[in-house]
């Protein structure tokens, strides 16, 4: 008998790490439905979009993006977006882009097989948007991870802080928190399977609630750092109003938690902390990186801002950059702000022109550069232990990635190049703003 012809699907990713994930397990109950991935539109019988609404640019992007490739419908071909724009817009994307036929957030996810029985039927308007207070988080034994070293866990979905800019409470729904028992079960599951590094994921890990009430947070951590097999656990997003002593202490306990923390600060002025409604002030912050300065060991400490929020004045801009010394961030992801359709913000005028945030961004960016020159430069002696990223390049170098996170890319006397996934540790050489260099210790 001929194999039946395999169905198949192309679907590219915007956005944070959840959505990242999130694919993982599209891809997984997709091919758990017979269909098989494509790395080309052209080639697939079903496109799929998986989408970000943080900032305006990126909804737009999905939009363009549906636009290019609708000429590709005339093959028959079903398209679909997934995500947060899919959540935010609803039906209202059947009426924006007709040659859409199915639309669905991450909470409905469990109910893909369902949507596609619908979708193959012929149905020309298949959703999923679900109440998102009472649906459950999207674990799967299908999870198809993209890399065999290193894997996201979920642990916390959703975000119930409501900060006034921010679409994420109304696109991903209220916070939801998974069990420790099937975390742990889940990172023990990696584990087996040669995993050595997990990242937990959430909008905010530091608020994570176990629903037994077995472990908090940061017990959590220090269990997942010592499930045997495992040599580094990272986690994001940490939340300065939820992020606990603990946390720092349990970083100093395990060797294997990563020493690199990410703490979005958005801005140094607690007048625009107030109206963003953050819930904590310039001081609370900083009391928080002081007890992480404190550590024993050396924790990397990385932050988000947000420049030209609605109020933000030439001082509190310039109380966000002397954040930037006195914490002495090893990276920062700085955004101009963009209004957003539900969030409390959008009652707030835009007050600062385009071209004004520009101009603050490009200083702070600036500013930052210059500083890390100087913090990487205190790596340049030391012996660092990396995870090999990428074979041999050009260059003649290696790609690795430190615990703090940082891309050290160094050469090796050795006949064979080191395999990836593989530890290796490095003498540090030479440092650059974004990267350091170094050589391969013989081992
Ligand atoms: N949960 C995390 C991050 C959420 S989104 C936290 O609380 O920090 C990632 C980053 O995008 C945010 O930290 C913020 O800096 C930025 N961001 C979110 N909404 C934005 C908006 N409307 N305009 C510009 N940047 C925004
Ligand atoms: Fe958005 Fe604030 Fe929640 Fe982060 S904590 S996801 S910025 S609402
Ligand atoms: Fe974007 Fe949704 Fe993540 S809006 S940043 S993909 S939670």
């Amino acid at each position: 008998m001929a194999a039946a012809p395999t169905k198949t699907f192309y679907l590219e990713t915007f956005g944070c790490q959840m959505n990242v994930h999130d694919s993982e397990k599209v891809i997984g109950t997709l091919e758990q439905q017979g269909y098989s991935q494509v790395q080309s539109e052209e080639a697939a019988d079903l496109i799929l979009y998986n989408t970000c609404s943080i900032r305006d640019k990126a909804e737009q992007k999905v939009f363009n993006r549906l636009n290019d490739t609708k000429k590709l419908l005339k093959q028959g071909k079903k398209f679909g977006v997934l995500g947060c724009v899919a959540q935010q817009e609803g039906e209202k994307i059947f009426e924006r882009a007709p040659y859409v036929s199915l639309v669905s957030g991450s909470a409905s996810y469990r109910k893909l097989p369902e949507m596609l029985v619908q979708l193959e039927a012929g149905d020309r308007r298949v959703t999923g948007l679900d109440d998102k207070a009472t649906d459950e988080t999207f674990v799967t034994e299908f999870t198809a991870r993209s890399n065999k070293h290193r894997g996201y866990i979920t642990i916390v979905e959703g975000c119930d802080k409501f900060c006034a800019y921010c679409v994420v409470p109304y696109t991903r729904g209220r916070e939801r928190s998974r069990t420790s028992t099937s975390v742990l079960h889940e990172a023990r599951q990696m584990a087996d399977a040669g995993f050595t590094e997990i990242q937990l994921l959430g909008q905010n890990v530091n608020s994570y609630r176990d629903p037994e009430a077995k472990l908090s947070f940061a017990e959590l951590l220090a269990a997942v750092g010592e499930v045997a097999g495992i040599r580094r656990v990272r986690f994001t997003t940490s939340h300065p109003r939820d992020f606990t002593p603990e946390i720092v202490q349990a970083i100093d306990a395990v060797p294997t938690l990563c020493d690199h923390v990410h703490l979005p600060v958005q801005s140094g002025s607690s007048h625009v902390l107030g109206l963003m409604a953050r819930e904590y002030t310039r001081e609370w912050y900083l009391e928080r990186i002081s007890w992480i300065k404190a550590a024993k060991r050396d924790i990397s400490m990385t932050t988000d801002i947000i420049v030209g929020f609605p109020g933000e004045t030439a001082q509190d801009f310039e109380d966000t950059i002397t954040m930037l010394a006195e914490v002495k961030y090893d990276a920062v992801f700085a955004f101009k702000y963009s209004q957003r359709p539900n969030t409390p913000a959008i009652h707030m005028a835009d007050s600062i022109a385009e071209e004004e945030k520009s101009v603050r961004l490009q200083v702070l960016l600036e500013r930052q550069r210059a500083l890390q020159k100087e913090h990487y430069g205190r790596h340049v002696g030391q012996v660092l232990e990396v995870m090999v990223e990428g074979q041999l390049n050009a260059r003649g170098q290696i790609t690795g990635r430190t615990s703090q996170n940082k891309t050290l890319n160094f050469t090796t006397t050795q006949m064979i190049s080191p395999a990836l996934g593989s530890y290796q540790q490095v003498r540090v050489t030479d440092s650059f703003p974004n990267s350091l260099v170094g050589e391969a210790l013989l081992p």
